[in-house]
C-alpha cells in the first residue's frame, strides 16, 4: 500500500580508516568523559535552552550537572513548560534564570555561548542557524531539520561559522553501541547482507480530539512558526507534534535517524544510492484534521529500502502489534555469514550465531535512567569537541547524513516511486517533483534558509 499523502502540504569524506580513527578518538574521549581535560577546566559557558519540554529539561540537566554552565537563560513559547524548567534550574544552581518566549529576543539580549535546541523539528533549522550566526555552539536536538535544504542550510552556517554542532545521537557515545560496532568491524557477524532497522511500538485505531484553545500562556502561532497554522489540538503539544507532517516525519523521522545512524557509522560508505518507501495508515485510520477535530497524519506503518552498495538495509515501523513474535520491539538486526547481530537499546546487544554450535553472546546497555540515555557523555563530548578545537561524536555532518536517509524515505512514499541519490550532489536523480519534496514553503513572515 502506498501512503497517500497530500503534496501540499569541511569534514573530510569519511573512509573505513578515517572513521575506525575517529571512533578510536571518540572512545578515548569518553572514557575520560568524566575527567574532561579542559583548557581551563574552570572555564564556565553563558549557555541557553529552546524549547523546554522532556527532552530540553533533561540536556539541561546534564549540561549543569557538568559544571561548565553559568548564566543559564530559556526560552519557550509555552510559559508553563517554562516555568517548570526555570524551577528546575533554580532548584540546580540556587538562581532564577532569564526566561524568553522569543528566541531571537533570548540571542540579542543574553549572547549565550552554547545554545541547546530542543524544540519540535520544523524550529530545528531556523533556530540552530540563529544561534550559529550570533556565534554560539550549538547542542541542537536530532533530526537536524525538517527536510533536507533546512538540514543543509545547518550544515552549511556550521562550517561557516567554524562552531561545533552537536547533534542529540547520543547513541553514537553509548558504551554498548560503541562495543557493538567494534564487534561488527572486528568480522565476528562475518560480511553483512542486509541490515534492519525497525521500531514497533503497540496501539490500535485512532479516534480524534477536539481542537480547542491553546493553554493560557502558550504563544500557538510562533509554536507553528513556518509550519502551517494548524487549530490546537492537545494531539499536536506537547510531543505528539512527532505524528504531524507538518512538524515531524513520523516514526522514521524520530526514532529511524537513530538507528540509520548506527549503520551510517558502521558502514564506510556515507549514503545510499536508492530509496524506496511504502507506507499506511490501516489500522489508525485515514488522518481527519478539520476546523472541530483531528488526528494525527504520520504513517502508522512504513517500510523503506535503502540499496547501499554490497548490502540491503530496510527500516520498518508499525505502531500496533508490537514485535512479540519476535524478542526484540526496537533496534536494528545486522544479518552477516556469521550470524545475526542485534543491536537494541534498554536490551543492549545480543549476538546470535548461525547454526547450533556456536554460543550466544551479549552485552547489557549501559545508560541513564530516566529514559534510557547517554546524554552526560554526548555534553562532555560537546565541550572537549570546543576546547579541543575537533569535531564532536555526532557532529552535524554525519548527523544531517542520517537525518536526509530519513527524508528521503518520506519523500519516496509521498510520490510513490523509487529515488535515484546522488549523495556526492545530494541531488534527487531526474525527478522533479520528488526534488520539489526537498524542501518547503514557509509560512510568512518565515523564510526558508537557503543552502
Ligand atoms: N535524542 C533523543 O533520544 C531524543 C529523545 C526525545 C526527544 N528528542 C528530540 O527533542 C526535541 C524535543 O522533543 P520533546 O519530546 O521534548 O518535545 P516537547 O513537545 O515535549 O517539547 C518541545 C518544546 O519546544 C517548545 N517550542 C515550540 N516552538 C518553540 C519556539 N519557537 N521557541 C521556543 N520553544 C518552542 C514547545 O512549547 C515545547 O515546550 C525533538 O527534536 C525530539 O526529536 C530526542
Amino acid at each position: 500500500m502506498r501512503l497517500d499523502l497530500a503534496m501540499n502540504t569541511s569534514e573530510p569524506n569519511l573512509n573505513r580508516r578515517g572513521f575506525l580513527q575517529s571512533c578510536a578518538l571518540s572512545t578515548a574521549a569518553i572514557s575520560s568523559a568524566p575527567f574532561v581535560r579542559a583548557a581551563d577546566p574552570a572555564r564556565r559557558y553563558k549557555t541557553a535552552l529552546i524549547g523546554t519540554g522532556w527532552w530540553g529539561k533533561n540536556i539541561l540537566r546534564e549540561a549543569m550537572a557538568s559544571g561548565r554552565c553559568q548564566g543559564v537563560s530559556l526560552c519557550d513559547v509555552d510559559a508553563n513548560n517554562l516555568e517548570v524548567a526555570a524551577d528546575q534550574v533554580s532548584d540546580l544552581n540556587g538562581s532564577q534564570p532569564k526566561t524568553y518566549k522569543d528566541y531571537r529576543e533570548l540571542l540579542d539580549k543574553e549572547k549565550p555561548e552554547l545554545v541547546i535546541i530542543a524544540t519540535p523539528d520544523h524550529w530545528h533549522a531556523l533556530q540552530s542557524i540563529a544561534a550559529l550566526r550570533s556565534g554560539a555552539h550549538v547542542f541542537v536536538e536530532k533530526p537536524t531539520g525538517h527536510n533536507i535544504q533546512e538540514s543543509r542550510a545547518v550544515l552549511k552556517a556550521a562550517r561557516a561559522g567554524d562552531r561545533v554542532v552537536q547533534v542529540g545521537l547520543h547513541r553514537r557515545v553509548g558504551p554498548h553501541y560503541q562495543s557493538a560496532r567494534r564487534f561488527l568491524q572486528s568480522g565476528a557477524v562475518g560480511e553483512v547482507g542486509m541490515v534492519r532497522c525497525f521500531v514497533h511500538q503497540g496501539g490500535g485505531k485512532e479516534g480524534p480530539s477536539l481542537n480547542s484553545a491553546p493553554p493560557e500562556g502558550m504563544d500557538w502561532e510562533l509554536w507553528c512558526g513556518p509550519g502551517p497554522l494548524r487549530p490546537f489540538n492537545s494531539r499536536i503539544h506537547p510531543g505528539g507534534w512527532r505524528q504531524f507532517l507538518d512538524y515531524g516525519n513520523g516514526q522514521l523521522g524520530d526514532w529511524g535517524v537513530h538507528w540509520l545512524d548506527q549503520v551510517l557509522g558502521w558502514t564506510d560508505q556515507r549514503y545510499p544510492k536508492r530509496v524506496y518507501s511504502t507506507a499506511g495508515r490501516s489500522v489508525r485510520g485515514a488522518a481527519i484534521h478539520t476546523a472541530k477535530e483531528q488526528t494525527s497524519d504520520a504513517p502508522d506503518h512504513q517500510v523503506a529500502v535503502y540499496d547501499f552498495e554490497g548490502f540491503t538495509l530496510t527500516w520498518e515501523h508499525r505502531m500496533f502489534a508490537e514485535n512479540r513474535a519476535e524478542k526484540h520491539s526496537v533496534g536494528a538486526y545486522f544479518y552477516g555469514s556469521k550470524g545475526t547481530l542485534h543491536l537494541g537499546w534498554k536490551d543492549g546487544w545480543t549476538f546470535y550465531p548461525t547454526g547450533t554450535s556456536g554460543k550466544t553472546l551479549h552485552e547489557d546497555a549501559q545508560i541513564q535512567e530516566p529514559d534510557g540515555h547517554n546524554l552526560k557523555l554526548l555534553w562532555a563530548d560537546f565541550i572537549e569537541a570546543i576546547e579541543q578545537k575537533r569535531k564532536p561524536a555526532a557532529d552535524i555532518e554525519p548527523a544531517h547524513r542520517a537525518s536526509v536517509m530519513a527524508f528521503l524515505g518520506m519523500i519516496s512514499c509521498k510520490v510513490g516511486r523509487s529515488l535515484v541519490w546522488d549523495g556526492d550532489r545530494e541531488e534527487i536523480v531526474g525527478d522533479p517533483q520528488a526534488t520539489a519534496l526537498m524542501g518547503a514553503t514557509y509560512r510568512a513572515p518565515w523564510q526558508m534558509p537557503s543552502a
